[in-house]
């Protein structure tokens, strides 16, 4: 009796690539980020890793986040978040955009490093430019013990597990969750929101693993559309708002790894110039999540459309119909509140990108020119 075995197959547990297996990872990522950090009752956050006083919450003028990659993607995300939940003025950087713009750093700005790996050299140094400048810095990161880990001031670990493909996928949607759970917090300090706010985002937040289960159940649908989009060499993303922010994650994730060049607009945006490059046939991946922009996004498809791109839309159930009328093909995402969409509109976007990459016949967890974990500057 012999049984061929390796570690890599072991490890990737009956999974073709690691981030086919991480992207299924993903509901209980979400749960273990969020666990032991929400009251038993499930009214309020409670962030005991963080050691600023309420007195000091108070005191934050403005925020900075301050990433890269993926991580700064997230952090787009984690600006609206902060913004909308405690009404702090924050701006969202490329860590290697920071260091060199001179940024204004007070000691009443709190600033925010978001790594996987805690290890990014850019990062590194945005952070100790940050405490050079007497601000506070709070690391969202996955690895215990990293460099970035050690030098913040206060630390949210993302419970994701370790990610071993280099395009990210458990590990971003990981720091979506912290700064759900962040800006919560910091709302609940700065009292901008009521409890029976707070206690409705934490329901919501509780039913993200198993609406992200349903997504992960029509991987065959989101295969095909994959397919079809292979056969391009370029093609759009575009959203308005947060819907915005995940679209440009979901163009980098095509980017790393299928290599299709691809760009992410602000769809209201697209007539100033990019529209020039809608021609007959170009895919266009829509997101369209959010309440009350949904005209407005739907007059951009209309847009293109008449220029004759194939538009996908990912929409919110319940409007498909509304929205089916104007696209060629369409992807429902469970209903949320709108701030929490991006946790489960991005999931269909990773696995296009994944199975475009495949159906390319590309080395999935390895693109070529990319790292992992850049330490380099
Ligand atoms: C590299 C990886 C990306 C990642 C970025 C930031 O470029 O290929 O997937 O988003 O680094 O990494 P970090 O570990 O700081 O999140």
């Amino acid at each position: 009796f012999h049984v061929d075995w390796d570690l890599e197959t072991a490890e990737k547990a009956g999974f073709d690539h690691f981030m086919l297996k991480e992207i299924f990872e993903q509901p209980k990522a979400y749960r273990n980020t969020m666990m032991g950090r929400i009251s038993d009752d499930g009214r309020s956050v409670e962030l005991k890793e963080i050691g600023m006083t309420a007195e000091q919450i108070r005191g934050i003028r403005k925020v900075h986040i301050v990433a890269c990659g993926t991580a700064f993607h997230a952090g787009l995300v984690g600006k609206t978040v902060i913004e909308d939940l405690a009404r702090i003025p924050v701006e969202t950087d490329v860590a290697s955009e920071y260091r060199y713009r001179s940024p204004i750093i007070t000691p009443d700005t709190l600033v925010i490093v978001v790594s996987q790996s805690g290890e990014t050299a850019d990062t590194l140094a945005a952070l100790r430019e940050a405490k050079r400048h007497g601000a506070r810095v709070l690391a969202i990161t996955n690895v215990v013990g990293s460099s970035v880990a050690r030098e913040a001031d206060d630390v949210i670990i993302t419970q994701a597990g370790p990610e071993i493909a280099v395009a990210s996928t458990k590990a971003y949607t990981s720091q979506l969750i912290a700064f759900y759970l962040l800006g919560l917090y910091l709302a609940q300090n700065v009292g901008t929101r009521d409890e029976a706010y707070v206690t409705d985002v934490l329901m919501a937040m509780n039913e993200l693993p198993e609406q992200v289960e349903r997504i992960l159940d029509s991987a065959d649908v989101l295969k095909q559309i994959a397919e079809s989009v292979a056969k391009h060499n370029n093609l759009f993303f575009i959203g308005r708002g947060v819907d915005f922010a995940v679209a440009q994650e979901g163009s980098l994730k095509l980017k790393e790894i299928s290599y299709i060049h691809s760009e992410a607009y602000p769809a209201g945006e697209l007539k100033h110039g990019t529209l020039a490059l809608i021609e007959e046939d170009i895919p266009v991946i829509s997101v369209i999540t959010q309440e009350g922009l949904y005209e407005k996004t739907l007059s951009n498809i209309k847009e293109v459309k008449a220029r004759g791109a194939h538009v996908l839309a990912l929409v919110n159930a319940g409007h498909e119909e509304e929205v089916g009328k104007s696209v060629d093909e369409l992807f429902s995402i469970p209903k949320t509140l709108p701030i929490l969409a991006p946790a489960l509109s991005v999931v269909p976007l990773q696995l296009i990108a994944y199975y475009a990459s495949l159906a390319r016949g590309n080395d999935v967890d390895k693109p070529r020119n990319l790292a992992k974990s850049v330490t380099v500057e």
